[in-house]
Parts: C-alpha cells; sequence; structure tokens
C-alpha cells in the first residue's frame, strides 16, 4: 500500500507538471477549498469538493498505473471466442497497462487527459476499462484510502511549480533514457527519480 500510494502520487504529480493548465486548475480547487484553513487540516468530506483534481489523480492512475498487471489461476476451464479454451489451473496474466493504454478502450491513450473521468465522458466505457486497483472478489481493499491520500497531498502540492525526472541534477537522463522513464518494481517508477522544482 504504501509503495503504489507513493508512485501515484509521485505520477500525479508529474504529470501535473507537465501540463501547467491542469495544475493551476487543481490549485485553485484546492486553494479555494482550503481558503482559510491550515493546509493540514482537510477532511474525508472535503474530498468530494474536490472533483477536478479525483479527475487527475484518476488520469494519471490511468497512464501510469502503479500496478501493471494482476495474475489469476483458472478453476476450470473457460471457452473463449474463436474456439479456444484456456485450461483449468492455467495461470493468466491480466494486463493493466495494457488495457489503460489500448486504443480500442481510450482513445490517444498515451495523452494525459483528465476530462476523459468527467461523468459525461464515461458513457459507453466497459466498467473494466479503468482497473489500477484490479477487480472482482480480490480487487484493492485500500483503494478508497489510497485515493484519499493522493488528494491529501493536494494542499501540499499546490505548491510544485516543475518537475523534471531523470539523473542527478547534474547529469541528466542517462543515455537512452527520457525524462522520466517508467521502471517496475513492486510499484510503477521512474527509473531515475524524480526531480522536483519547488
Ligand atoms: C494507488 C495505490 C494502490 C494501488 C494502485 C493498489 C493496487 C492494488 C491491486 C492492483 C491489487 C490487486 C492485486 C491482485 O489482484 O493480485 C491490490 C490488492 C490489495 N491492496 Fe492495494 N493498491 C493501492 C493502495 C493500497 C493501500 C493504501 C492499501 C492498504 C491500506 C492496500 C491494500 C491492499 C490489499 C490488502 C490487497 C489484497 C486484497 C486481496 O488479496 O484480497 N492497497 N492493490
Amino acid at each position: 500500500g504504501h509503495d503504489t500510494t507513493a508512485s501515484a502520487i509521485c505520477w500525479s504529480l508529474y504529470n501535473l507538471a507537465r501540463h501547467d493548465h491542469y495544475q493551476e486548475k487543481c490549485r485553485k480547487e484546492v486553494m479555494d477549498l482550503m481558503e482559510g484553513r491550515d493546509v493540514h487540516e482537510i477532511n474525508w468530506e472535503d474530498l468530494s469538493s474536490l472533483p477536478f483534481t479525483t479527475m487527475c489523480i484518476r488520469e494519471s492512475l490511468r497512464l501510469h498505473s502503479p500496478v501493471q498487471a494482476v495474475t489469476r489461476r483458472y478453476l476450470q476451464d473457460v471457452e473463449l471466442p474463436g474456439g479456444h479454451t484456456v485450461p483449468e489451473g492455467a495461470i493468466c496474466l491480466v494486463s493493466i497497462y495494457g488495457t489503460h493504454h489500448n486504443p480500442a478502450v481510450w482513445t490517444n491513450p498515451h495523452d494525459f487527459d483528465p476530462l476523459r473521468f468527467d461523468p459525461t465522458n464515461q458513457k459507453g466505457l466497459s466498467s473494466h476499462a479503468f482497473i489500477p486497483f484490479s477487480s472482482g472478489p480480490r480487487n484493492c481493499i485500500g483503494q478508497k484510502f489510497a485515493l484519499a491520500e493522493c488528494a491529501w497531498s493536494g494542499p501540499d502540492a499546490a505548491q510544485v511549480s516543475s518537475v523534471a525526472g531523470g539523473g542527478t541534477p547534474d547529469s541528466g537522463p542517462p543515455p537512452g533514457k527520457s525524462a522520466a522513464s517508467p521502471s517496475l518494481s513492486s510499484a510503477l517508477k521512474a527509473a531515475c527519480g524524480f526531480r522536483w522544482n519547488l
């Protein structure tokens, strides 16, 4: 839970730092909500007052899912379209990355577009198009808490003006790596870490 949530927060900030206009919109939403209050006074009830920030977090979870795949063992033979059968006992890998970047499911899947998660744009989308927390009886039990943690980082994040990922401040990214090349370990990380300009 810690690693995945840390990954989600880092990639959310990274994506916002790369898209100033969305970053400004989130900052305004957070500042309006927290006006006259200490940034650490944010609570559960406040989360519903951050709809755009929540859309940005969800879009970041789509684009950079901390967990990229889950596996399941078939408990019985399952027939697939096309006459193929997956036999009992087989282990199947469900690619969260593949689902979230499938152009048949998401238009321009590599673009960061939080408005995809505007409820008015969700019509016709499969209930399994967005599965950062997996799905079914063994899905993530911490997902509401994780989303809250991401949103709670908003007031602090409102100070972030830009971010660069990769290498040490002097060296820049190593050859062949872009600013924040994803690297898969237990959770998705930036290959060379993130560098923040506050
Ligand atoms: C953004 C943050 C998080 C992401 C992306 C995430 C993702 C996932 C995914 C994909 C699974 C399913 C694994 C599978 O099906 O094999 C899972 C399971 C689980 N997660 Fe999370 N998680 C996050 C945060 C958390 C937090 C904060 C907690 C605890 C407070 C947590 C507790 C768990 C537990 C206990 C399971 C196992 C559930 C079971 O097997 O029945 N997760 N998580």
